[in-house]
């Protein structure tokens, strides 16, 4: 049996395990001059520092702050190619939805992906999770879609699984069914239903389909149908939505219970309403709005209404080249007006409910023992701090986060 008391942690703050919505979201544990224990990779015991069982190894940390390790539920991190040419055609201003409409934009990092094997893949995608992890990640979801063909998508989501063995933080793959060919979409939709869907459920290749639900990708009917199948499959289904229309996307995501709606920059009262009466958790990425300034979701109005708010970073060449968690985080509070005690929120427990995950986001007894050392005794400075990493360590299972060579 493996067993490590931590101590010298000035404060142990946590919220309550498993999604928390509206005022919940801000209501933390904070254990002054504390002690955690971690048996097996679970965590055992929290409390004051005065009270702690004995344990068979200690582990000091001085006197930081300690806090669930974050988990980031929506990367789109394996990608080849780069889009520099359309940020500085984005900087002089011609719109991100032009760029696609004019077969740039996603479709290129498309062909690039397309002509990379997979172990480029892997070794494309590496640093990147490395950043995330650092910047205080344990769990990130990895999305397929930028596969020109279903042997593209496949060979994505095979990185992912290669990269699980490497890299100790926890990878979770999605299958996203991202923009539609030029020509020939119905019968994309139906090959996506028929052969895709059931292929990468056999194989184990995703836990959830995703379908970016816009006017320059799929509609809602089109959504629709492809969800059903995910269904059928036996897999989760959540959606890009709202990002630069209501096109109805939230709303069927609330109807058929996805796990997360994302994006929602362009939500309204409507969508606010739908979210706050549902389990479907409402995923914001300010990273997005930074880099392409779309407005903020409406994170601050979600919360009021009562939904359950979580926050990543959409790592991806395009519309959001955040490589940290810990930023996404500080950004949910400039930009989308939460308080950092809801960001945490969002960004631990919540963001966790978004993959379907219940048992890691929160430091008490039973959950997964992910959790991060910060530089700082006050855990306010990971909300408050911006380009500098206010994580200091990060712990993995229990285990001090590490690569394994290939
Ligand atoms: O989540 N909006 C759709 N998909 C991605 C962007 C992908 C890209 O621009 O390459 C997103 O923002
Ligand atoms: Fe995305």
């Amino acid at each position: 049996m493996a067993e490590t008391l931590f101590t010298g942690i000035s404060q142990l703050v946590t919220p309550a395990p498993g999604p928390q919505r509206g005022p919940a979201m801000r209501e933390l544990t904070v254990v002054p001059d504390a002690a955690l224990l971690v048996r097996d990779g679970l965590v055992s015991w929290v409390g004051p520092r005065r009270d702690a069982p004995a344990a068979a190894h200690l582990h000091d940390f001085g006197s930081v702050a300690v806090v669930p390790g974050l988990t980031d539920p929506h990367t789109h991190a394996v990608w080849a190619g780069d889009r520099l040419a359309d940020f500085e055609a984005r900087v002089e201003g011609v719109p991100y939805e032009t760029i696609l409409a004019r077969g740039g934009g996603i479709r290129s990092t498309m062909r690039a992906t397309a002509a990379a094997d997979e172990a480029e893949l892997v070794q494309l995608a590496l640093p990147r999770l490395r950043a995330l992890a650092v910047s205080g990640a344990t769990t990130i979801e990895v999305k397929s879609g930028y596969g020109l063909d279903f042997g593209a998508e496949i060979r994505m989501l095979r990185a992912v699984r290669a990269l699980q063995p490497i890299i100790s933080v926890t990878l979770v793959a999605t299958l996203l069914i991202h923009v539609p060919p030029q020509t020939g979409r119905t019968d994309y939709v139906q090959s996506v239903c028929g052969e895709l869907i059931p292929q990468v459920a056999r194989e184990g290749l995703a836990e959830a389909v995703d379908v970016f639900c816009e006017r320059e990708a799929f509609g809602v009917d089109e959504t629709r149908a492809i969800l059903a199948a995910a269904r059928q499959h036996g897999l989760a289904v959540k959606l890009h939505a709202d990002q630069f229309h209501a096109v109805g996307g939230t709303e069927l995501a609330c109807e058929v219970g996805a796990l997360s709606v994302d994006h929602l920059e362009a939500s309204g009262e409507a969508q606010v309403a739908a979210l706050a009466s549902s389990s479907t958790i409402a995923t914001v990425l300010p990273g997005v709005t930074l880099h392409l300034g779309l407005p903020a979701a409406p994170a601050r109005k979600l919360v009021d209404a009562g939904a359950c708010v979580a926050v990543g970073t959409d790592l991806n060449p395009g519309s959001s080249p955040l490589f940290s968690a810990g930023l996404a985080l500080a950004l949910a509070v400039r930009l989308c007006g939460l308080t950092p005690a809801e960001a945490l929120t969002a960004a631990t427990a919540n963001a966790a409910a978004a993959l379907g995950l219940n048992d890691r986001g929160a430091l008490v007894p039973g959950q997964r023992a992910d959790f991060l050392a910060l530089h700082s005794a006050d855990w306010r400075d990971l909300a408050y701090a911006l380009g500098a990493n206010p994580v200091r360590d990060v712990w993995v299972g229990g285990q001090h986060f590490k690569e394994h060579s290939r």
